[in-house]
Order: structure tokens, then sequence, then C-alpha cells
């Protein structure tokens, strides 16, 4: 185990200028346990400040230079693309420093699925953890390179989980999600322009997306997610269809869940009264609503969350607190 870290904490962002590294900016210049040292852009282009962040944290955003947060920084958090973050996080880690990946880089352990979805990833450094904090508390403070999952299995992973592990679930699982657009980044595409989602809803990656894999490796099973775009700005809510075991009841659902869950600060559960987007964007919570068909044994579990926040940014600055040894909570509520 690593105990001992400097305080105040040096931290930097690699990628500060994204839709994730902004929240990142805003999250870790007011966090009381840190000093944010470093902010930094892509490698090319230009010094900048960035207008949204004026008198919130008025640094410069520097290019990216591996040297500058080597010297700066005892942990540097990756809001970049992944094909970036697979060679930025194991240099740093090689360098010494601690590393809080927010890309899908080093979320897959086997390399038949790390080869398909992220082949820029040619292995995993030692001391890489995958950590969705909720179930990762007790490793994180060992970890080097924090692998923070995706949004989408996120909500999915934090509804599911806790059924698995009471042996609940019983055959197909389908996990219906709608997100909002930030969740592609700042970068417009044909189907990210505005005035081609605006007014509509459409699906996309059907079979093809990599969080499926993220989902069914954490899981153990197989899943099927149906992504779909909607006209939003922040906010993904997930609809999980499934089965449970012959016998289980709707109380063995409840128990399982609010166990699961007694000591989360940032997973509130509403049982019959289902969530909404509204009621997570811009906030750090993932909610979970459910019900349950007792005579059919069915299942339906409504999960959001707010995908720059419990989904990227505040997740992320909790895998930092929990891997530190600071309060969870710390700068996020
Ligand atoms: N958006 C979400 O909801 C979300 C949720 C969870 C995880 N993530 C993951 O978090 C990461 C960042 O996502 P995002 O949505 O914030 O992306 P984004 O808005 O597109 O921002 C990307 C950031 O990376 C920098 N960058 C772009 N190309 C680069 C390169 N070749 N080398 C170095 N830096 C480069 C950009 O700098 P410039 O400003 O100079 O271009 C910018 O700071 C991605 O891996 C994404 O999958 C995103």
């Amino acid at each position: 185990m690593i105990t001992s870290m400097p305080s105040p904490l040096r931290v930097g962002i690699a990628g500060a200028t994204g839709y994730a590294g902004q929240e990142l900016v805003r999250l870790l210049a007011r966090h009381p346990g840190v000093r944010l040292t470093t902010a930094m852009s892509s490698g090319s282009g230009e010094t900048r400040r960035l207008p949204a962040l004026a008198r919130i944290w008025d640094g410069d955003m520097f290019p990216l230079d591996l040297d500058v947060l080597a010297a700066s920084c005892d942990v540097v958090f990756l809001g970049l693309p992944e094909k970036s973050a697979a060679g930025v996080g194991p240099a740093l880690v090689d360098r010494g420093l601690r590393v809080i990946d927010l890309s899908g880089a080093f979320r897959l352990r086997q390399d038949g699925p790390r080869q398909r979805w992220y082949p820029e990833t040619t292995n995993l450094p030692a001391g890489t953890l995958y950590a969705l904090p909720e179930r990762s508390h007790g490793a994180l403070p060992a970890a080097r390179l924090v692998s923070c999952p995706g949004c989408y299995p996120t909500a999915a992973l934090l509804a599911l989980q806790p059924l698995a592990d009471a042996g609940l679930l019983d055959g197909d699982i389908v996990v219906d999600a709608k997100s909002g657009m930030s969740g592609a980044g700042k970068a417009p595409s044909d189907r990210t322009h505005f005035s081609e989602n605006h007014g509509s809803v459409a699906a996309y990656g059907v079979f093809s997306h990599r969080h499926t894999a993220e989902m069914d490796q954490e899981l153990g099973r197989a899943v099927t997610f149906v992504p779909h775009l909607v006209p939003l700005n922040r906010g993904i809510l997930e609809t999980i269809y499934g089965r449970l075991t012959p016998g289980a009841t709707a109380a063995a659902v409840s128990d399982a869940l609010t166990r699961a869950y007694a000591d989360a600060p940032f997973v509130r559960l509403w049982a019959d009264a289902l969530p909404e987007i509204k009621h997570v964007a811009y906030t750090p919570f993932c909610d979970i609503g459910w019900r349950v068909d007792e005579p059919t044994g069915r299942f339906v579990i409504v999960s959001v969350l707010d995908n720059l926040l419990k989904g990227a940014a505040s997740q992320a600055v909790q895998n930092l607190n929990l891997m530190c040894g600071l309060d969870e909570r710390a700068g996020l509520l």
C-alpha cells in the first residue's frame, strides 16, 4: 500500500479544455485537499484561458507537456481521447506519478477485448485498477493508474452489481440508455451537430459500442446495450430490463441495493419513485429507482447520472479522495 502522499497534493489535468476536463478544473480548484498546479490542452495550439473558468481557476492552459506535468504534479487526471491516454498514462506512471484516467484506454483487463476496442493500449501498467469508487475503496490506496468506468457502465453497474452479487439475476439483461450530447465530447460530428439531433432521438452503436465490453467484463455476463442520443446537453437515463431468479422477491431487490449503498454518499435510492435526469444534472449523484413484477419475476431499474460528473469528473475526484485517504466527499459535497 502507498500511504504517504504530500499535503496539499499537487494535481494536474491533461485535457483540461475538454468537456470533462473543464468539470475537473471546477471541482479541483475548490477542493480543500489539493492544489491544482497545471492544466493542459492538446499538444498542439497556443497557451490559452477559457472564459467559462474565469475566477474559478485563472491559470493558463498550456499545450500538453509531460515534463512539466512530471515536475509540477503528484497526481495527474487524464481527460484525453483514449488514443492519447494510452501513451500518456504509462509514461507518467514511469515517472513516478499517479494517474487517474477518464478514457477507456485501461478499462478492459483481457487482451482480446482490449485489442478490439482500444488497440493503442498495448499493456496495462503495473498498479492499474478499474475503479468504480463504490466498489473499490479497499484497493484504491495501492493503485498507480486508476481507470475510471465509462459514463454508461457507471449507471448500469451501480444498478446491477448489487443484484448480481446477491445472485438475483437470471437470463438476459437489456440496458436501454439515453444520453445528452456532451457525452460525445466537444468536437462536433454529423450525428452530434445541433441540426441533426435537435428534435430527434436516435439509437446508435447497437452491438458495436465499446462500453458493452466493459459491462460484460464487470458483470460477468453478456448484456444487450442500446444507447440513444437525445437532444439534451447533459445526463444519462438507463432503463434496465431483466428477470429475477425463480422465487426472488421485490424485498430481496430492495435489500440488495440498500445494503450495497448504505454508506455511499453519491448513490441515492428511490425505489418506486423512478428518477429523472433533471434530478441529477450538474450533481455528483447517481439516482436509482426500481419496480419488480413478482408474479412474472421481471424487473425494471431506472438509473440516472450526469455524464460529465458522476459519469466522469466527480467520479474521478471520488477516486482521488479514496486513493489518497481523504474524505470521499471532499470537493464534491
Ligand atoms: N464526455 C463525457 O460525457 C465523458 C464521460 C466519461 C468519460 N469520458 C472520456 O473522457 C475523455 C475526455 O472526454 P471529453 O468529452 O471531455 O472530450 P473533449 O471535450 O473532446 O476534450 C478532449 C480534450 O483532449 C484534448 N485533446 C484532443 N486531442 C488530443 C491529442 N491528440 N493529444 C492530447 N490532447 C488532446 C483536447 O484539447 P484541445 O482543446 O486542445 O482540443 C481536450 O482538452 C475521453 O476519453 C472520453 O471518452 C467522457
